[in-house]
C-alpha cells in the first residue's frame, strides 16, 4: 500500500520538500506519496490529527509550527528536546507521536560530507540566537569543535543559549562588539538577516585561512555571502544542501533507507 507523508506549514505552496521526497522515493524504490498541507494558523493540531486519522505516516513541519509540533509530540529525540522545535513527526502503530529535529544533522552533513569541511577542533561562529540557531547547536557540538561562539544582536539571548548548551561542549556567547580581533574556521549565519537583505555588523578579519562561510538561507545570494567572499572565506555556501540533507534524515527515520542526496541537489541547482 502507498504510504502518505506531507510537509505542513503556512504558507506552504513554495515548499521544495515534495519534489525532494518524490526524488528520494523514485531513487530508493519506496512506495510513498508526499504532499503539501496548509494548516490554518490556529489549527495545527487538528490538521495533524486529521492527516494521521486518514492513514498518514509522517509529517515534516515548517514555519510557523515547529514549536507547536514540539509541544504536540508525545516522545522526543534528544536533539528535538534541546532544539525546542520539531521538523519531523513520525506516527507508529501505537498512539505515540514521535518528534525529531533533523535540521542540525542536515547542516552538519552538508558541511562535513558535501562541502568537505571537518568541524572537529575548529572554531565556529554561530550568528543568531533564535529557533534556527537553537536547532543546530547540539549536532554542531557533537562534532567536537574547539568552540562554538554564539553571537546575537540581542546578546542576552545568546548568553541564554550558552547557558542551556554549556553541558554539551565549549560554548561562548557575546555581542557583535566583541568580535573584532577574533577569527573563525567556520562562520554560520542562522539569523534571518538575509530575508531583509541585511548584513549583521561583522568586523573585517573574521575568516581564518581556509575558512567556511555558511548561510542557512537558500535561494538567494545574501549580503553575508557577498561579505564572506570579499573577506576571503575559502568556501561560501547557501543552505540548499542543508535543506536536502535534513529531508534525507527525515526519509531515513521514516523509511529506514538513506537516499543519495547528490543527484537531488544537482537537480535543484539545475
Ligand atoms: P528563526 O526561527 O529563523 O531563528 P527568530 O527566532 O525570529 O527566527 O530569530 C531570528 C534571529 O535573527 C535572531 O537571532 C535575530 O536577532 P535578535 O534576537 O537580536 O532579534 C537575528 N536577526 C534578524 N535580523 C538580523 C539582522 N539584520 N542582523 C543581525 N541579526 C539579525
Amino acid at each position: 500500500m502507498t504510504d502518505r507523508y506531507a510537509v505542513v506549514g503556512n504558507p506552504i505552496s513554495h515548499s521544495k520538500s515534495p519534489l525532494i521526497h518524490a526524488a528520494f522515493a523514485r531513487q530508493t524504490g519506496q512506495d510513498l506519496i508526499y504532499e503539501t498541507l496548509l494548516a490554518p494558523l490556529d489549527g495545527f493540531a487538528e490538521c495533524v490529527d486529521e492527516f494521521r486519522s486518514a492513514g498518514g505516516k509522517g509529517l515534516n513541519v515548517t514555519v510557523p509550527f515547529k514549536v507547536e509540533a514540539w509541544q504536540l509530540a508525545t516522545r522526543l529525540s534528544e536533539r528535538a528536546r534541546l532544539a525546542q522545535a520539531v521538523n519531523t513527526l513520525h506516527f507508529g502503530e501505537s498512539a505515540e507521536i514521535f518528534g525529531d529535529n533533523t535540521d542540525g544533522a542536515g547542516l552538519v552533513r552538508d558541511i562535513v560530507h558535501n562541502l568537505g569541511c571537518p568541524l572537529e577542533g575548529k572554531k565556529i561562529l554561530l550568528m543568531g540566537a533564535g529557533g534556527a540557531a537553537r536547532g543546530v547547536l547540539l549536532p554542531l557540538l557533537e562534532k567536537n569543535p574547539a568552540s562554538v561562539f554564539i553571537v546575537n544582536r540581542t546578546d542576552a539571548k545568546a548568553v541564554e543559549l550558552q547557558a542551556q548548551f554549556a553541558a554539551y561542549g565549549g560554548v561562548e556567547a557575546g555581542s557583535y562588539d566583541t568580535l573584532p580581533g577574533r577569527s573563525f574556521d567556520a562562520v554560520i549565519n542562522a539569523t534571518s538577516s538575509g530575508l531583509a537583505d541585511e548584513l549583521p555588523p561583522l568586523p573585517p578579519g573574521l575568516f581564518a585561512a581556509g575558512s567556511l562561510a555558511y548561510d542557512m538561507m537558500y535561494g538567494r545570494q545574501t549580503p553575508f555571502m557577498a561579505f564572506a567572499r570579499e573577506q576571503g572565506a575559502q568556501v561560501v555556501a547557501d543552505g540548499l544542501g542543508m535543506l536536502v540533507e535534513q529531508a534525507a534524515e527525515s526519509f531515513l527515520l521514516w523509511r529506514g533507507v538513506r537516499p543519495d542526496t547528490q543527484p537531488v541537489m544537482a537537480m535543484l541547482r539545475g
